[in-house]
């Protein structure tokens, strides 16, 4: 394999994603397994986006429309934007990697924080691009030292805001401070796949920045409940967008997936439950962690970080058991904890009265 195949693949961690319900329920032999894994949306999708889809079924042997126009438009006005702004692909996953190939050259890196999203890694090293993570600072990006270690080849910085898997997320002063005086051909990418959840004032509004080097990164996989369909999109300055479209494939974002965000974009009542559940649920769990008496990393996505203080491989087998999953966190090298995700009210105290009942 050494000589075949890319040296820089052979260097990746294969991407490890959340165990599927089925698997589990097939290999275990359990019934109503619950998947606390991948920070889906519990409630399922919006109606209004399901019908949108079962409208377009028959018009599947046409390619989809390339340049997501409806959507495109729709989502500028919404955002206060240009369409021109504005560049969709298959899942915001998509999308890093036509960041990395647009921007980052071959001799050039990318930059951002040990334990954080993995794709900016898989991505930038499948390209062959160099790659550098700074360790996190109490669970946080630390954003001071990632500025210290901006070397000569650092072309793109990406950021998670807040940041998977830690939940944690970096303030308005800490981003300006990061910002100001930047090497001007640098890009700072903010990954903002969770920012519909964040409940504190010092959150940096990510459009803010845009007229300076920042791509931001959304995605209607996570609040807009449509994981499965795969569609994100990224905003940015027109310039930017238009050498973006030069990489990315020309018919990346399907039709159904197209379809559905249309719908999904104002389903507000969705919205705004997905929200509320969420806020809620990571209420109780806060309350019942400090009862049950593991830490856990204070969280503004729809996700928590918890210190099992013992092996996590053998609590997360334990709990797959019970029918419940959640994701280990032994390939962070957080051996002692899982990140789980804050589910329906019936699934949270699902996970915590087995957290109880096995430990
Ligand atoms: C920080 C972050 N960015 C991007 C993504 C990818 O989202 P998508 O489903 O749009 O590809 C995820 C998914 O978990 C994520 O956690």
């Amino acid at each position: 394999m050494k000589n075949i195949v890319n040296k820089n693949v052979l260097k990746i961690k294969p991407y490890e994603p959340g165990k599927p319900i089925e698997e589990v329920e097939r290999e275990l032999g359990l019934k109503n397994v619950i998947k606390l894994a991948s920070n889906e949306n519990p409630l399922g999708s919006s109606l209004r986006a399901l019908s949108a889809i079962k409208k377009k079924l028959g018009t599947l042997n046409r390619y989809p429309d390339g340049n997501c126009f409806y959507l495109k438009n729709k989502l500028a006005k919404k955002l206060g934007l240009k369409p021109q702004n504005l560049i969709f692909g298959n899942g915001s996953d998509e999308l890093i990697d036509v960041v990395i190939k647009t921007f980052v050259g071959p001799d050039e890196e990318v930059l951002t924080s040990k334990v954080s999203f993995v794709e900016y890694e898989i991505v930038s090293r499948s390209n062959n691009r160099k790659f550098r993570d700074i360790p996190l600072k109490n669970f946080k990006y630390d954003l001071r030292a990632i500025k210290m270690a901006i070397g000569k080849n650092t072309k793109a910085i990406f950021i998670a805001n807040p940041n998977n898997p830690t939940g944690t997320y970096v303030n308005k002063k800490e981003l300006e401070d990061f910002l100001r005086g930047l090497p001007k051909n640098i890009i700072v990418v903010l990954d903002e796949a969770y920012n519909e959840f964040v409940d504190v004032k010092d959150f940096p509004k990510g459009l803010n920045y845009i007229n300076k080097n920042v791509i931001l990164l959304r995605t209607f996989s996570k609040t807009y409940g449509l994981a499965g369909l795969r569609i994100g999109y990224a905003i940015a300055r027109p310039e930017f967008i238009e050498c973006m479209n030069r990489v990315r494939q020309p018919f990346n974002v399907n039709l159904l997936a197209q379809a559905a965000a249309l719908e999904a974009i104002d389903d507000i009542a969705f919205l705004g439950r997905t929200r509320k559940i969420t806020l809620d649920g990571k209420k109780y769990l806060y309350r019942e962690l400090d009862r049950l008496g593991f830490p856990y990393v204070s969280s503004v996505a729809n996700f928590i970080l918890i210190d099992l203080k013992q092996d996590c491989r053998i609590v997360f087998n334990k709990l797959l058991k019970e029918g419940v999953i959640v994701r280990p966190m032994g390939t962070y090298n957080l051996k002692n904890f899982i990140r789980v995700t804050i589910g329906t009210k019936k699934e949270n105290t699902r996970f915590i009265n087995s957290l109880r009942r096995i430990l």
